[in-house]
């Protein structure tokens, strides 16, 4: 099949940059919300990515003008019915999934391919809410943040995806110029089942005592010449994202390495949930120049 028309479901913080880069690789996108302020907002923040891009001469203002016109936003989920691939980056929750993937299962043409970007669900769990010719259609896709600037999808194949179906949906996140590795449905793929696991063991020796944040940080950014430290990495993914995905991944193969750590329960209780609330194990009062808080 030539995929032309792609949908992507959910214009958040993944979902926007996945339809940007689809469009810009020259495909139509059709992106879907749940309200129409969103889908506005979901636009706003393709278009300023771009705006960026255009300052940074890495595009220029027609390509971005190009771009755009490729893009439409709906609330209706029937729009997607011309779609040959969804892209799905809605909430990480696996009822709402599978509903949502349930009602896209009547509205799209039996050849189109269903694609989900969680970090963490089951890509088996999700395909069982559709039909069994579906299911054959069904993979994983899974971005980074952010989109447009990190190279690597993971596409993930369940044991009943069709192999012709699996080369297509890799030849398309090739389309977006990223580099792809194949991995099978097993929870947290290759990126999180190794990372997952490292930052909760930097949390852990931070509760033991072992080292302060700041140089916890910088013994692996200087020892081991990672870009970030687990701890600043915790706060750039999300303290209670980190939260959520450790528990999936402890509750698939109860191992004490996936367990989180007690700090980081009574961090996201407590609200600092990282770069995104202003405060993790940084406070980020002045963004240029986080600040260690002052934990334990
Ligand atoms: P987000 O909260 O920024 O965006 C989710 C969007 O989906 C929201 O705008 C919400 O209004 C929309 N939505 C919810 N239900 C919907 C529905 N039924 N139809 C249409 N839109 C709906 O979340 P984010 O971070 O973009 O995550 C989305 C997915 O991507 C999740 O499955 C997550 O696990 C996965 N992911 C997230 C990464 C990250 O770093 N944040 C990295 C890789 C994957």
């Amino acid at each position: 099949m030539v995929i032309k028309n792609i949908g992507v479901l959910g214009a958040g913080l993944m979902g926007s940059g996945i339809a940007q880069v689809a469009a810009a690789s020259g495909y139509h996108v059709t992106i879907v919300e749940v309200d129409d302020e969103l889908v506005k907002k979901g636009l706003s923040n393709i278009e300023k990515s771009l705006a960026k891009l255009v300052e940074k001469s890495i595009i220029t203002a027609g390509q971005k003008n190009e771009t755009m016109a490729r893009l439409r936003g709906t609330t209706r989920l029937e729009d997607l019915a011309d779609s040959d691939i969804v892209i799905e980056a809605i909430v990480e929750n696996l009822q709402i999934k599978r509903e949502t993937y349930q009602r896209l299962d009547q509205i799209c043409r039996a050849e189109t391919i269903f694609a989900s970007n969680t970090s963490s669900l089951s890509i088996t769990e999700m395909m069982t809410a559709t039909s069994p010719e579906r299911q054959r259609r069904f993979v994983g896709m899974h971005f980074f943040n952010p989109v447009p600037l990190m190279k690597l999808v993971e596409v993930i194949r369940t044991i009943l995806t069709d192999e012709r179906i699996y080369e297509e949906a890799i030849a398309l996140a090739q389309s977006f110029g990223k580099t792809v590795v194949r991995a099978s449905d097993k929870t947290g793929f290759i990126v999180n089942r190794l990372l997952v696991p490292y930052l909760l063991d930097g949390i852990r020796v931070f509760e033991e005592g072992l080292a302060s944040i700041a140089d916890i940080d910088s013994a692996m950014k200087l020892g081991c010449h990672h870009p970030m430290g687990p701890l600043e990495l915790t706060d750039f993914i999300g303290l209670d994202t980190t939260l959520y995905i450790a528990n999936t991944m402890f509750d698939e193969f109860k191992e004490r390495r996936f367990a989180p750590p007690q700090l980081l329960k009574r961090m996201v209780q407590a609200g600092l949930y990282g770069r995104k609330s202003g405060r993790g194990f940084y406070d980020y009062a002045d963004p240029k120049s986080p600040k260690p808080m002052n934990i334990i």
